[in-house]
């Protein structure tokens, strides 16, 4: 038989290796692989990668057992595997590709890059154009997968929502998109069902489970409902173009999106509608909502600032819908994007101690947020709070402005600077305004005090000292309301 002397070590230039991955996303274990195989100095040409469920080669002197089990061991002196960041980059998306023939072309590359390390500078390389080609439409997929993913909502045996999604992707991404799905989603029960595989996350630890059937996931539930009204209200027929759209939203992923039915009906009317908001000078088509269920509707579809796109949900507003006392504060938290509900947290834990003492039954008032979702930042897993700015308290004016309409307090009590904003259009300063109330244009009183969540960020001295203001700005609000009762 034939050998070449390299370092010292005969190697075989005819025998013929089978590397079996172990999945077929396991770009790690390939790079390992590689490495250990250029190397041994084994060109590309005697290399088979088999992914599981693939044929064995039949050339391959270890087929079809393990073959890699026999891989030669590199010399000592072996010198080191060079590559650039640009190839891994590009490796790292395209060995997630479909193409059977990835793992060798990637192998191929990276023999390559030992004689020529500018390769990948090279646009008209064949080898260079086709790890492009893998990679973008890898790339592609993992956008649609971010896009499209739809959660339904069940409920576990402990009551627990569950959010259970079904989607199909071309490649093998899912598992490499969980860690974004984790990042989104950190407090959520979730898992998405593919028939690549499955990924179950319980808040805590990721699990994977085997390929799944669209009949393993629900069907349709009060989430989508959400999502169509969601989708007509952000649909601007002006920036209609349905070759973009269908590049952008592939007809393959309709029938696991509840918008899509809208689609045609939205189409057919765009430009009636274009022609409307014309001739209204608007950006916008809006009918003020009538009821706070519409209100709610219509806040968990809007999408005029950023921060829509933040949390979960819009947290609506709760309680009597003509309360004489309606008490503002700034935004949904954490736990009141989670249970969907304003005020369940700590900070809402505190102010229910402080109504209580000061003798106001929360259940009478009507609580709302200046700002209907929730800004955060990711630290690690945790979520944190971020204050909105001015635009976007401005923006969702529109919506505590719809709330106030329809509630008609005659006392709204804001907490904290921003809720002030959110009722005034203005900044004002809360140690000023908290002297007296304001008087709003339809005669109700505003009383501006701080907000709870201020007096757990202070201790000692100081929070002794604010919690005294606040427990007497809340006493007063309680007289006012017992003379407006009298
Ligand atoms: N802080 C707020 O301003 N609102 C809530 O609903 C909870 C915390």
């Amino acid at each position: 038989m034939a050998t070449q002397r390299r370092s010292g070590q005969n190697i075989s230039l005819g025998a013929h290796y089978a590397v079996h991955l172990p999945t077929p996303d396991d770009f790690a274990f390939w790079r390992e692989r590689a490495r250990g195989l250029i190397q041994s100095d084994i060109p590309p040409d005697r290399v088979s990668w088999i992914e599981p469920g693939g044929t064995g080669d039949l050339f391959a002197s270890e087929s079809p057992l393990r073959g890699d089990k026999r891989l030669p061991a590199p010399p000592a002196d072996a010198p080191a595997v060079r590559t650039s960041q640009r190839f891994l980059t590009l490796a790292r998306s395209a060995a997630l590709h479909t193409d059977p023939a990835r793992f060798g072309l990637l192998y191929r590359m990276l023999w390559r890059l030992q004689q020529n390390s500018r390769l990948m500078e090279d646009k008209a390389d064949l080898d260079v154009r086709r790890i492009e080609e893998l990679a973008k439409s890898v790339r592609r997929d993992a956008h649609k997968m971010h896009a499209f993913v739809r959660f339904r909502e069940v409920e576990e045996e402990d009551g627990t929502p569950h959010f259970i999604a079904w989607f199909e992707p071309d490649h093998h991404i899912v598992r490499a998109e969980a860690a974004f799905f984790m990042r989104r989603f950190a407090n959520m029960r979730w898992s998405i069902l593919t028939p690549r595989g499955s990924i179950h996350w319980d808040g805590e630890v990721m699990h994977e489970g085997p390929p799944a059937r669209r009949e393993d996931a629900p069907g349709d539930d009060p989430v989508e409902d959400l999502w169509r009204s969601y989708y007509a209200s952000i649909f601007n027929p002006a920036r209609l173009k349905v070759g973009a759209m269908l590049s952008e939203m592939p007809k393959k992923y309709w029938k696991n999106l509840p918008e899509a039915e809208l689609i045609p009906g939205l189409i057919a009317g765009a430009q009636a509608r274009e022609a409307a908001m014309v001739a209204a000078g608007k950006r916008e088509e809006r009918v003020r909502p009538s009821t706070l269920g519409d209100v709610a509707q219509g806040a968990a579809a809007c999408r005029d600032c950023p921060i829509a796109d933040c949390g979960t949900r819009a947290v609506a507003g709760e309680g009597p819908p003509q309360a004489t006392l309606m008490i503002v504060g700034e935004q949904p938290g954490d736990q009141e994007d989670i249970h969907g509900r304003p005020f369940v947290g700590p900070a809402g834990q505190l102010l229910n101690q402080h109504l209580t003492r000061a003798g106001i039954d929360r259940k009478d008032a009507y609580l709302t947020n200046a700002v209907k979702h929730f800004k955060f930042v990711y630290k690690g897993k945790h979520r944190l709070h971020q204050s909105p700015g001015a635009k976007e308290i401005d923006t969702c004016r529109w919506w505590l402005d719809a709330e106030r309409a329809i509630v008609q307090p005659r006392i709204v009590l804001a907490l904290g600077a921003s809720a002030a904003r959110g009722m005034l259009g203005r900044t004002v300063s809360v140690s000023k305004a908290r002297d007296a109330p304001i008087m709003l244009d339809d005669g109700a009183e505003l009383w501006v005090t701080v907000h709870p969540s201020y007096l757990l960020r202070l201790d000692g001295d100081a929070r002794a000292a604010q919690t005294e203001l606040f427990t007497a700005d809340l006493a007063r609000v309680q007289e006012r309301l017992t003379q407006l009762a009298g």
